[in-house]
């Protein structure tokens, strides 16, 4: 039975203060060791975009060890296709939601508004102690604007990053979702700097590391066995949705034909998101010449990068897993809010020049990529540390 306490009023470090709530500071006495095994806190984990999957599971399976502790995971729908949903929830052993907001696709605003109005009940009536929210998609910072209002406590996993380029959405919903935070989960030191310049108290912030590379280290064994699939032995893995890259036809169009560059020296394997299939078909562009899948599994998915030559990509996520696996990536973004993957890591900032991409790829071919190393706290743990933190 899910017994709520009354909202402490201690001022304490916020997982402390955690703690107390759930009886482990109440002392010696028989009345607090009933209470410990009584109370419970209640977690909410908000997620609703492909990136925020192999987020939350390495959270949701740290937290299961803690008995105290009861979880439900709400969906947003933000993404809805099965194939950027459902099957990263069963290849990631997610539980099935037990609420689903069912938003759909929109503008920001309405996409925004609508995950809002449709959370704030489930908030109402579940009454969870904290809510964690993932990355930086809008569904992170709606459930973080609901929850700041309401008085929950709301918690960010990969707090802190930083591109400093506000024409991107990511970056507005990067900055509002840390300032309603109350504890902030970051992957790397820039995080933890970039919050403290900020203005964020250092008592909030928590250096865990990189909770998604917990998901690649768990299951990189099962992606290596993958079948190759008809795919050819060497090949340049491509990702692009941005709407900077995709929106705009000349840009993409100017991209499509580096591409197909590409494609001359290297078999370009381009699993593509629903918005880049779509803007390619209605700007009439062409890339038959190159291997356009359908979005693929995150088990299938981290099998080709780790076999790949090279992996030109817009993702954000994709530049840390690269790091991680020593593969070399060519990002076709002016900026990171990853720069530690620039700093330690194989990835090089190639922008929207078809002539730098070139230039790079040719480097490359040569042998002459960069070489990298693996960024601290990118060890497969990070999710225990957040555990640890809520409920240790
Ligand atoms: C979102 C995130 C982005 C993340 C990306 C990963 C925001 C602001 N953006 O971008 O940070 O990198 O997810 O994929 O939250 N669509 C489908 N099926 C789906 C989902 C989307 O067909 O399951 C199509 C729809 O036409 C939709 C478009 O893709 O309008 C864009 O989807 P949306 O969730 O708005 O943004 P993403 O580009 O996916």
């Amino acid at each position: 039975m899910i017994r709520r306490l009354v909202t402490s009023t201690t001022e304490e470090h916020p997982s402390a203060s955690l703690r107390a709530r759930s009886g482990a500071r109440r002392g010696t006495d028989e009345l607090a060791w009933n209470f410990r095994r009584e109370i419970l806190v209640k977690v909410f984990h908000v997620v609703g975009a492909r990136p925020n999957f192999m987020k939350v599971a390495p959270v949701l399976n740290a937290l299961r060890a803690h008995e105290h502790v009861v979880q439900s995971v709400v969906h947003t729908g933000q993404h809805y296709d099965a194939n950027m949903s459902d099957v990263f929830f069963e290849q990631l052993g997610i539980p099935a939601p037990d609420v689903n907001l069912a938003v759909g696709s929109g503008s920001h605003a309405r996409q925004t508004a609508e995950i809002m109005m449709r959370l704030e009940p489930v908030v109402v009536e579940g009454k969870p102690d904290i809510v964690l929210v993932y990355g930086d998609v809008n569904s992170t910072v709606a459930a973080a604007l609901v929850c700041a209002k309401m008085g929950v406590r709301v918690g960010h996993v990969e707090a802190g990053l930083r591109s400093f380029d506000r024409t991107m959405p990511e970056e507005i919903n990067r900055l509002v979702t840390d300032q309603l935070s109350d504890l902030l989960f970051t992957p790397s030191e820039d995080g933890d700097a970039n919050l403290r310049q900020e203005g964020i108290a250092a008592e909030k912030i928590f250096r865990v590391g990189n909770v998604m590379i917990d998901s690649l280290v768990k299951l990189l064994p099962i992606a290596q066995q993958q079948n190759r699939n008809g795919l050819p032995e060497r090949y340049a893995l491509v990702t692009l949705h941005r709407p900077a890259n995709v929106d705009d036809s000349a840009a993409l169009k100017s991209i499509l034909e580096s591409l197909l560059d590409v494609n001359q020296e290297l078999a370009v394997v381009f699993p593509a998101h629903p918005r880049t299939r779509q803007r390619i078909a209605e700007f009439g562009l062409r890339a038959e010449q190159l291997r356009v899948l359908d979005p693929l599994p995150y088990v299938d998915f981290l099998g080709l990068q780790s076999r790949a030559q090279v992996v030109i990509t817009d993702s954000g996520g994709i530049q840390e897993e690269t790091t991680y696996l020593g593969v070399p990536c060519l990002t076709m973004r002016e900026n990171t809010e990853r720069p530690i993957t620039v700093s330690l890591g194989t990835n090089v900032l190639v922008g929207r020049d078809p002539e730098k991409l070139r230039t790079e790829f040719a480097r490359l071919l040569a042998g002459k990529q960069k070489k990298g190393t693996i960024p601290p706290l990118w060890d497969g743990h990070a999710g225990e540390r957040i555990a640890a933190v809520l409920a240790g």
